[in-house]
């Protein structure tokens, strides 16, 4: 047990520290999720999975399942329409330890929406107070939900979710300040996801356009939340979770890290996939590099660690070389 004071607890699970990496799928992987961790994260949550997949156990399930001690405290999230299957796929990933199943209730993809998950559940608060408790019943650990603020604009319910998540024996609800209808458009809510926090007692996390370290005070103080979930905008900038601004890391920094990051990859996933994979990251990386669409298409057509790595310290040593 700890002895330092957590900064909140989510049921009996302490976090040590504001920031978290919000889970995205082809982003929040192992290898990223430790550097995260690593840069000062408090926390780690999967990508959202398939309670049916995990019944399935696919190599590809296997992995986005996976998770190490570092990592902890770590929390596996599932997508589901139907609270049996929830339950079954929750004890089922008992088996890897988690200390917290999460329920997205807020993916917009329609190829979830359309089978009732995600932020279709939204549309049914009912059933998503007979699925939280069924889980609350069946899982040892504290169940968390992240959820976005409706279906669209007419039919906004966050307050009505949030309550019935509490009810039915949530430990702590995320919350994206956008609708469904939003997608990944438009300015996030702030000022809804403070009303969700004084709604309920259990801790909310605030979540939706942070991009800098101003935006991590500007939300805390928004909205009152003791945690931040940052996506996109720690794409590329693990920084962040130093409160670092990107600006101030060098191109040298940046190149250390991207060469850290690959070879986590090529360690993870082996070196073809490793190197396919990486390469969303990469984009993110050099982001606003001097002559970036060219160094883009440079780093997408090199087909070797090595290749990649070469072409980006001779971009790197570039204007050094011109200031010589
Ligand atoms: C590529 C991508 C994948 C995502 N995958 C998930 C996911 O698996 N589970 C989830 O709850 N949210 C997912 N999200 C939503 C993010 O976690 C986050 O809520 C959203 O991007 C808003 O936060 P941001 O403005 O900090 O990016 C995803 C977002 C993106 C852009």
């Amino acid at each position: 047990m700890s002895i330092i004071e957590p900064t909140f607890t989510i049921g009996n699970v302490a976090i040590h520290g504001d920031l978290i990496l919000s889970p995205m799928v082809g982003y929040s992987d192992v290898p990223y999720r430790l550097i995260c961790r690593r840069m000062g994260a408090a926390m780690s949550y999967t990508s959202s999975i398939l309670d049916e997949a995990t019944l399935y156990g696919s190599n590809h399930t296997n992995q986005l399942l996976r998770f190490l001690p570092e990592e902890r405290p770590m929390a596996i999230q599932l997508l589901s329409n139907n609270a049996d299957t929830l339950v079954e796929a929750a004890q089922r990933v008992m088996e890897l330890e988690p200390d917290l199943i999460d329920l997205n209730l807020g993916c917009p993809a329609r190829h979830v929406t359309r089978r009732g998950r995600g932020s279709a559940l939204l549309l049914d608060p009912p059933l998503i107070g007979q699925m939280v408790s069924r889980l609350v019943q069946a899982v040892p650990v504290p169940v968390t939900a992240k959820i976005r603020l409706g279906w669209d604009e007419q039919t906004r319910n966050h307050l009505e979710v949030a309550r019935i998540l509490e009810d039915s024996g949530i430990a702590a609800i995320a919350v994206h300040g956008r609708t469904r209808e939003q997608g990944y458009g438009g300015q996030a809510d702030w000022q809804a996801i403070a009303e969700v926090r004084e709604a309920v007692r259990v801790p909310v996390l605030a979540n939706g356009d942070v991009r800098a370290p101003e935006d991590i005070a500007a939300i805390k103080r928004a909205t009152g939340c003791q945690g931040v979930l940052i996506g996109r905008g720690a794409v590329g900038n693990p920084w962040i979770f130093a409160r670092r601004d990107a600006a101030s890391v060098s191109h040298e920094q940046r190149l250390a890290m991207i060469r850290h990051h690959l070879e986590m990859m090529l360690a993870y996933y082996g070196e073809q996939n490793g190197l396919v994979l990486f390469r969303k990251h990469l984009i993110k990386y050099v982001q606003g590099w001097p002559d970036a669409a060219l160094l883009r298409r440079r780093l997408m057509t090199s087909e070797t660690p090595d290749a990649l790595l070469w072409t980006l310290s001779s971009w790197v040593a570039r204007p050094l070389a011109n200031a010589s």
